[in-house]
């Protein structure tokens, strides 16, 4: 319902969600997030829909699980699939290449990816400006249903989470999987997830976010501000709520709302400190794309060298089937949308638009509305959950 971008975040706050998830794996999925034995095939039609985020270059993000004009993210939310950079999850696997740029980083509080793709790879069509996915949803199973994520970054060994929140569009992506909370600070709103027009670089706090296309880093960090949370000096906190102008539909009648004043603020809370960076060339999933079979134990970074998973099985069990569903590359759509594109993006440095999900139909997890328009920001009084605000 378009009512949920009401929602105050006292009650999304007060929830107290659980870190770790408890909830049933989604149906798709394999039960562990596992590397494929030695000797198996990639499905590259798989619906498992297990992302795992543990390395910069051993991570899953959502792709729609058909190419074709029809499967917008805002029109594929519920069903996008797992794609992941090493075969594993009984997932697809992202084609060496189309990972541009990723940047790594653990905090205290959660882990996160963020680069840019071609995310047509992924059967993402040109130009879309993507959506904003979270385990909540229209029917509060997931966007996708079924999507589960995990990370062994935490804690040394896997883990499902419970908050996480992913922004992906054609060329840019971000995930975040929040892994512990603090008294003031819940998983919940480290991994909000209804700022969802306002993309990565605002949401994710990632200060040079547009500056970082080419490159693969490795960094630690300190916990970024809550998306929209604006701590004071005080000790207070003011928050922001995304500006939301649109028409909605549901059940056959329409109607226009209006969330929020008028002002962006053009910068989260404060750009996090990252140190203990490493950097690498590029990244790849050591699968040959003529038969996706695996034939070799995955190789990842560890502490800036190569290191080989040890301990995988192997199988003879694998049906070898020729692969189907290999995108074909795409044609090179208008320079033009292009240029727009990355305008738009880079007016999100300015404040005035989102980067990775300046969608505008259907990008919010609510079901049976289509919202666009201008935004801006709300302040909302949050003193039930952080003490005194402020009217920012
Ligand atoms: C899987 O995702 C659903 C929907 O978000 C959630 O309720 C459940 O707790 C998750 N389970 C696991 C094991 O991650
Ligand atoms: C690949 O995944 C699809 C969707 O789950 C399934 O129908 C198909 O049988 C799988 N293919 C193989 C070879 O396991
Ligand atoms: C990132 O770099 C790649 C490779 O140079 C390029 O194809 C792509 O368009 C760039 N993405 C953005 C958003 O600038
Ligand atoms: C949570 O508390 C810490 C320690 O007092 C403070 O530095 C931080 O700004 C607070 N965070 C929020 C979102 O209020």
């Amino acid at each position: 319902m378009w009512t949920s971008l009401l929602t105050p975040l006292l009650a999304v706050g007060m929830a107290r969600a659980q870190v770790t998830a408890a909830g049933a794996n989604g149906v798709t999925n394999p039960d562990k997030p596992e590397f494929l034995p030695i000797g198996a095939q990639v499905n590259m039609t798989s619906y498992s829909r297990l992302l795992t985020l543990n390395s910069v270059d051993d991570f899953c993000l959502y792709g729609p699980p058909e190419a074709g004009p029809d499967s917008l993210i805002g029109n594929t939310e519920p069903i996008v699939v797992a794609w992941c950079t090493k075969p594993r999850n009984n997932a697809r696997l992202i084609p060496d290449g189309a990972i541009h740029a990723a940047h790594f980083i653990k905090t205290p509080l959660y882990v996160q990816i963020s680069g840019f793709w071609d995310g047509t790879k992924v059967n993402i069509p040109y130009g879309d400006s993507g959506g904003e996915l979270d385990p909540h949803g229209a029917k509060n199973l997931g966007n996708p249903i079924g999507g589960n994520v995990t990370t062994d970054v935490a804690t040394g060994s896997d883990v499902f989470y419970e908050e996480w929140m992913s922004f992906i569009s054609y060329d840019q992506f971000c995930l975040r999987i929040c892994t512990a909370e603090t008294n003031n600070v819940t998983a919940a709103l480290q991994c909000e997830h209804e700022l969802d027009i306002m993309g990565c670089r605002w949401v994710m706090a990632i200060d040079d976010f547009y500056r970082s296309n080419g490159t693969f880093t490795s960094c630690e960090g300190e916990a970024a501000a809550p998306p929209g949370l604006y701590p004071q000096a005080d000790g207070s906190t003011s928050t922001f709520r995304q500006r939301y102008t649109g028409t909605w539909s549901a059940d056959g009648s329409l109607g226009v709302f209006t969330v929020g004043q008028t002002v962006t603020p053009s910068a989260p809370a404060f750009w996090p400190a990252t140190s203990n960076c490493v950097t690498y060339s590029t990244i790849g999933n050591g699968v040959a794309t003529t038969d996706y079979m695996v034939t070799a134990a995955p190789v990842t970074f560890v502490s800036g060298s190569s290191a080989t998973v040890t301990g995988l099985s192997t199988t003879t069990m694998a049906t070898v089937t020729t692969p189907t569903n290999i995108v074909e590359s795409t044609s090179t759509a208008a320079e033009a949308t292009d240029a727009a594109s990355t305008d738009g993006s880079k007016s999100g440095e300015a404040g005035s638009s989102a980067g990775a999900a300046t969608t505008s139909s259907g990008s919010s997890s609510s079901a049976g509305v289509s919202a666009s328009s201008s935004f801006g920001a709300v302040a909302v009084v949050a003193g039930a959950l952080l003490g005194a605000a402020v009217i920012f």
